[in-house]
C-alpha cells in the first residue's frame, strides 16, 4: 500500500510513521510535512515533502501522491485555527480527488479529530469551545466529501476520535492509561496501528471512538 502522512513531525503523526515503517504492508510512505524529519528517520520506503503552502498542490507534488491507497491525516492543534484544520485537509482532499478519475483506485481517508471534538455547531461548550467546533466542522465536511465532491465512488472517509494519547512506553503513561481508562486514554502505538489497521483493511464504522480504537490497537499489538 503507497500512504500519504500528514503531521509526521508530531507526537500522534510521528507514531504512525514509525508504525507504518515498520509494517511491511506499506510499500511506500509520503510524507507532507513543513519542515524535515528528524535524520534518524531513514528508510527506502519514504519520500519527504516539503510543504511552502498546504493549500496549494502543484503539479510536482500531486506527481508524487498520484496512486496513493490512502492518507491518514495527523496534522492538527489546538488553537481553533480553521485554515489549518479545515482549509489544509479540504484543499487535499480536493487536490487528491482529481487524480481519482484516472488511477481509478479507492482511496482511504483517515483524519485524526478527538474525543472531544464537537460537530453540531449550535451545542453551548464549556471550555475549548472555538477549537472544538472548528475540528467539528472539519469532521463534517470531511465525512460529507464523497457525497458533495465528483470522486466516482472511489474516497472513502474515516475520523478517528480518540481520547487522551499517552506516549507508548514509560511508568507515567502507563499508570495515566490505567487511571483514565478505556474511554479516556490510548497509547499512541494502539492508537497508530488501529488506524493503519483501517486504512488497509477498512472498518465496519466510519467513526470510531476510543474503546474501539484502543481494543482493536491492543489486539493487533499482542
Ligand atoms: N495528543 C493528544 O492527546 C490528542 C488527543 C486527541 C486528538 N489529538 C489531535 O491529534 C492531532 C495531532 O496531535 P499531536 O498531539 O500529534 O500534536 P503535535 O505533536 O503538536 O503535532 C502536530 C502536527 O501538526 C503539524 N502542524 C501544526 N500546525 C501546522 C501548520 N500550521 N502547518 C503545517 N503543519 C502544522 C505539526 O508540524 P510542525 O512539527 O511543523 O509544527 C505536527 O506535525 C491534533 O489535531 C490534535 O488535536 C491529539
Amino acid at each position: 500500500m503507497k500512504i500519504i502522512l500528514t503531521g509526521s513531525t508530531g507526537f500522534i503523526g510521528g507514531e504512525v510513521l514509525a508504525q507504518c515503517l515498520k509494517n511491511p504492508a506499506i510499500t511506500s510512505a509520503v510524507v507532507l510535512s513543513r519542515r524535515s524529519l528528524s535524520k534518524e528517520i531513514s528508510d527506502p520506503r519514504l519520500k519527504v515533502i516539503i510543504m511552502k503552502d498546504f493549500t496549494q498542490y502543484p503539479d510536482s507534488v500531486i506527481k508524487e501522491l498520484a496512486g496513493a491507497d490512502a492518507c491518514i491525516w495527523a496534522m492538527g492543534s489546538n488553537a481553533g485555527d480553521s485554515v489549518l484544520e479545515i482549509d489544509y485537509p479540504i484543499a487535499f482532499a480536493q487536490a487528491f480527488a482529481s487524480t481519482l478519475p484516472v488511477h481509478k483506485k479507492k482511496f482511504r481517508y483517515l483524519h485524526v479529530s478527538g474525543g472531544l471534538v464537537e460537530p453540531d455547531q449550535e451545542k453551548p461548550l464549556w471550555f475549548l469551545q472555538n477549537a472544538r467546533k472548528v475540528r467539528g466542522r472539519a469532521q463534517t465536511l470531511l465525512v460529507d466529501f464523497p457525497k458533495q465532491n465528483e470522486t466516482g465512488g472511489l474516497w472513502e472517509t474515516f475520523i478517528a476520535r480518540p481520547a487522551a494519547v499517552q506516549p507508548s512506553s514509560g511508568v507515567t503513561a502507563a499508570v495515566i492509561t490505567c487511571l483514565l481508562g478505556k474511554t479516556m486514554s490510548i497509547r499512541a502505538d494502539e492508537l497508530a496501528v488501529a488506524m493503519i489497521d483501517t486504512v488497509l483493511n477498512g472498518t465496519g464504522s466510519q467513526i470510531e471512538n476510543n474503546p474501539e480504537l484502543l481494543e482493536r490497537g491492543r489486539a493487533l499489538l499482542k
